[in-house]
């Protein structure tokens, strides 16, 4: 499982804005694009090409054209903020939204939206989604993807923490991860640290009071299925 963690300084640069507490919906849904933008261009750098004769105004030449057809996949609801930028770059993509949240107690993925034709239509698919936290919705999308007969997934985040990485690494070896930053660890409730909080939360302004903070009042079970990812890391 390649991962693939940005150095670029404009990203870092970014990231820096986004994590930051004081930073507002607005400018935090503009960061997420410019970022989406930034590590689709790198998570799109292997891409095949097929050679395809054009004229310029001076004369015919060999160009390269795009070869594969490229599906984004967001995962409903923080993963929409990233759609923009990747039409950007891939206008023709087809976008397939996949509804996924998180059980707060289990930290398990919920499935409640999926529209899939029955047969692939894409040859690479993209998922979005700015958080790789427990790597629950990663993995929960990536079988789903699979399942309809996606022949070759990479996963785009924004920020990771080691424990998705493992998991979604153990579950799908052959999927490339892209993201800006890999952190530390998960707290107790299964949030990145450092991270940036809950990011469809801070994308849509949606925050409904303490209890949907991180940290806010451990549940035992919850930091139970942290702490068993993070004695499976030490294996
Ligand atoms: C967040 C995030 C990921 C998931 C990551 O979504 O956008 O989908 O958690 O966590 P995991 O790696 O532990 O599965 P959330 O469940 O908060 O739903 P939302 O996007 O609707 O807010
Ligand atoms: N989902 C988020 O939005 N943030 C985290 O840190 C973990 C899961």
């Amino acid at each position: 499982m390649p991962l693939h963690v940005s150095t670029h300084p404009l990203v870092a640069h970014k990231l820096a804005i986004l994590r930051d507490r004081t930073t507002e919906p607005k400018k935090f849904r503009e960061l997420v694009r410019e970022l989406t933008w930034l590590l689709g261009y790198e998570a799109m750098a292997d891409l095949a090409t097929r050679p395809e004769p054009i004229e310029t105004p001076l004369e015919p030449m060999t160009a390269a054209r795009l070869e594969p057809k490229v599906g984004l996949i967001p995962i409903l609801r923080a993963g929409l903020g990233m759609v923009d930028a990747m039409l950007e770059l891939l206008p023709t993509a087809e976008v397939w939204h996949i509804g996924l949240y998180r059980d707060e107690r289990t930290l398990k993925p919920v499935e409640y939206y999926n529209k899939l034709p029955d047969a692939a239509s894409v040859q690479v698919c993209l998922v979005l989604d700015p958080m790789l936290a427990t790597g629950g919705s990663a993995a929960a999308t990536i079988d789903i993807l699979k399942e309809w007969g996606a022949a070759r997934v990479k996963q785009v985040s924004l920020i990771g923490a080691p424990e998705g990485m493992a998991t979604l690494s153990a579950a799908h070896p052959d999927v490339d991860i892209h993201v800006a930053a890999m952190d530390s660890h998960l707290n107790e409730r299964g949030y990145i640290v450092p991270g940036l909080g809950d990011a469809g939360d801070r994308q849509f302004g949606t925050f409904a009071g303490p209890a949907s903070e991180p940290g806010h009042g451990p549940d035992e079970e919850t930091a139970e299925v942290v702490r068993r990812l993070q004695r499976n890391l030490g294996d």
